[in-house]
């Protein structure tokens, strides 16, 4: 069974319609790349999926675990096994990162009927967690994101969805803010976290990025619309080409 899937989904920013009529269908433990030009609508589907105010579905249908989300709010979403990674990430002065992601795992927790965690028991989790992704003890210590590094940025997300264990990941990557060594760790990150029953959607420019993570299926995100699928070989194909060898691209 999929684990995402997502139905001639139509979806609208300020009025404007973005995306098209996405249909794409992510199976247990899989890991599917989506790539595409700059404006294709990635972003925005990244956005639609997590339920961000703003943006708006306008006919389709989105299903995890073939339970609609589209009236669910980002919290429950979050909740049900959802993680979304931002291209963006969004700093947060004053909110102590530790208790934000024990609140998180929190929630998460009692969604699934289990016992929360304490205070102590976490940091141990936590540290754990962290060593194994080369992120100090002081940056866990910090305020959210604030003065982290683009590619600490990308550290600190990949350890949330350690400590969160989705069924369903969604990394928008900024294969730009990473540097050699953290595009490694991030990939790494993910390679570890891969499992039967969590399902990733990695968006990426670069085949860089994808020859690490090396994704079950690739598909061509243009002008709001999937116009192409393929194995990883697509990936390369891109790489060489660049999106104008790619049928169908406007
Ligand atoms: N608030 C908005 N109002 C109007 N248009 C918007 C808004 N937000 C996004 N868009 C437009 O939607 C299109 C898709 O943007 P999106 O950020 O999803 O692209 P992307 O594929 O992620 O690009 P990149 O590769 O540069 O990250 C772009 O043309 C963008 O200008
Ligand atoms: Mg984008």
């Amino acid at each position: 069974m999929s684990i995402l899937e997502i139905k001639e989904l139509t979806a609208t920013v300020d009025g404007k319609e973005i995306l098209h009529g996405i249909n794409l269908s992510v199976g247990a433990g899989e890991v599917h790349a989506i790539m595409g030009p700059n404006g294709s609508g990635k972003s925005t589907l990244s956005y639609v999926l997590s339920g961000r105010a703003g943006y708006e579905i306008t006919g389709g249908d989105i299903l995890l675990n073939g339970t609609s989300l589209i009236e669910s709010d980002a919290d429950e979403r979050a909740r049900a096994g959802l993680f979304l990674a931002f291209q963006y990430p969004v700093e947060l002065p004053g909110v102590s990162g530790m208790s934000f992601l024990r609140a998180a795992v929190n929630a998460r927790l009692r969604e699934q009927g289990e016992e929360e965690v304490d205070q102590l028991g976490f940091v141990k989790i936590v540290r754990a967690e962290a060593k194994k992704l080369g992120i100090s003890d002081d940056m866990l210590k910090r305020a959210v994101n604030v003065g982290f590094s683009g590619g600490e940025k990308k550290r600190y997300e990949i350890l949330q969805m350690a400590l969160l264990k989705p069924v369903m990941a969604i990394l928008d990557e900024t294969d730009s803010g990473l540097d050699v060594d953290a595009l490694k760790i991030v990939s790494e990150g993910v390679n570890l976290l891969r499992h039967p029953e969590r399902s990733m959607l990695v968006i990426t420019h670069y085949q860089r990025l994808l020859s690490h993570i090396v994704p079950d299926r690739v598909h061509i995100l243009s002008g709001g619309l999937i116009v192409k699928s393929g194995d990883k070989s697509l990936a390369l194909e891109v790489e060489e080409n660049g999106y104008a060898g790619i049928d169908n691209v406007a």
